[in-house]
């Protein structure tokens, strides 16, 4: 393969034995010979409306033929920042970007600048920069990045044995193990330690709720970040922040910042999601999938478990038996995540449901017919925690009879 970052276009597999997704529409993907694919991870949860929008890609093409150059597209991204600060509801500025990865490493430069202090506090993935480098509990990494896994114990030891130092605490909620009331429990922690902070709702954000995903459940930062959910699939990303923090971005400014048709499906993918009240109908329409995805496992008695909401769910299971489901189900053309959550889109819905759950189905049988020694062979608790780790690069809490320092040496062992 010529491509030499291929191997994160995992979901998508499909493409590289043989088979070309040519085209896609809603929730789905289809290859040359129309052959449709129903699409669970859509561009790692980027789509939130579903492929080729037809609002968005009326709004990108308009841009397009106007000809506004790169360069020239500060009106929209008025719009866009108006759009975002008033569902963070505050007199924040924004500042833009072209990926996740981009915006939280500008949030913690902001904070670094705005605090004239190095360290940062992080719980969970904010992008592939080497700035993000896991390393053990307790030991920064060599860009000052402090991980604690979501650990409340470890945070708030951080916070007191750093306390001088810290220039923000960077958070990235997560909903599929751990409940919102734990995620604002994080966030309390830091506010009562009086650090800056950050929560990267670059997998949440628009996807939870029309806005912050912590904000739902009561929980304020200082600095948000957003890609994933703001766009459907074009690159733009933001950090929103109290203009105190957000100064030390004004030059923060690279050749395509101002290139204009990411803004304009940004603000065409913002308008439809609240037209569409589109995380409340993934609430629904996902959770049935979720609710009878679950009992479809259970009368088969394979060892996989559901977890997580409507929004963002994941198959629980060791990777080995991971390995059967992902086979069969892409024998079905149902198109998951590896090792991670599954992003449905606004497209899922009503009959796409059935067709999913009929696809699971079918791919659940066919998984018992070839590999009957998995039947009734049970989850592990290790392979919960070990699922919920690899899905959000901590732990979801401290799991039952472990002291924290099992906690400490099982982080250590995975990174
Ligand atoms: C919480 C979070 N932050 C940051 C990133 C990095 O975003 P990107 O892949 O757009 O660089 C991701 C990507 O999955 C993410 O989930």
């Amino acid at each position: 393969m010529i491509i030499a970052n291929a191997d994160g276009c995992a979901p998508y597999e499909v493409s590289r034995s043989s088979v070309d997704v040519v085209r896609a529409e809603g929730a789905y993907v289809y290859d040359a010979d129309d052959r449709s694919y129903l699409d669970l991870s859509n561009a790692f949860g980027s789509i939130m409306l579903g492929h080729n929008d037809p609002a968005v890609v009326s709004a990108v093409l308009a841009t397009v033929r106007s000809g506004v150059p790169a360069g020239a597209s500060l009106g929209l991204q008025h719009r866009l920042a108006e759009r975002i600060t008033a569902d963070l509801g505050g007199d924040l500025k924004v500042a833009f970007f072209k990926t996740g990865t981009a915006a939280t490493m500008a949030a913690a430069a902001a904070a670094r600048r705005a605090t004239g202090r190095r360290l940062i506090v992080s719980c969970g993935y904010h992008g592939y920069d080497p700035m993000w480098e896991f390393t053990p509990p307790g030991r920064p990494n060599e860009e000052g990045v402090l991980h604690v896994y979501h650990l409340p114990e470890l945070l708030d030891q951080a916070l007191a044995e750093h306390a001088d130092e810290v220039a923000a605490v960077i958070i990235s909620p997560d909903y599929i193990h751990v409940s919102p009331e734990y995620i604002a429990d994080l966030f309390a922690r830091c506010r009562r330690a009086g650090v800056v902070t950050i929560a990267d709702e670059v997998k949440h954000g628009y996807r939870m709720r029309q806005g912050a995903s912590i904000n739902g459940a009561g929980a304020q930062a200082d600095v948000y970040t957003y890609a994933k959910g703001i766009s459907n699939g074009w690159p733009v990303s933001c950090v929103a922040g109290d203009e105190r923090i957000m100064e030390p971005l004004a030059e923060f400014v690279s050749t395509l910042t101002f290139e204009a048709p990411g803004y304009a499906a940004a603000v065409a993918t913002l308008d439809r999601l609240a037209e569409l009240d589109a995380q409340a109908q993934l609430r629904i329409d996902g959770g049935r999938f979720v609710d009878r995805a679950a009992e479809l496992l259970r009368a088969r008695d394979l060892p996989i478990e559901l977890a997580g909401t409507g929004a963002a769910f994941q198959f629980v299971c060791a990777p080995e038996v991971q390995e059967v489901l992902l086979e069969q189900a892409l024998a079905e053309r149902l198109i998951l995540e590896p090792s991670d959550q599954q992003y449905p889109s606004a497209s899922f819905r009503g009959e796409v449901v059935d067709d999913a759950l009929g696809r699971l189905d079918r791919a659940l049988t066919a998984m018992v017919a070839e590999r009957p020694d998995l039947v009734g062979l049970k989850l592990t608790d290790l392979d919960r925690i070990n699922a919920a780790f690899s899905q959000m690069d901590g732990l979801p809490g401290r799991p039952a009879g472990w002291s924290l320092q099992d906690c400490v040496d099982y982080a250590t062992e995975q990174v």
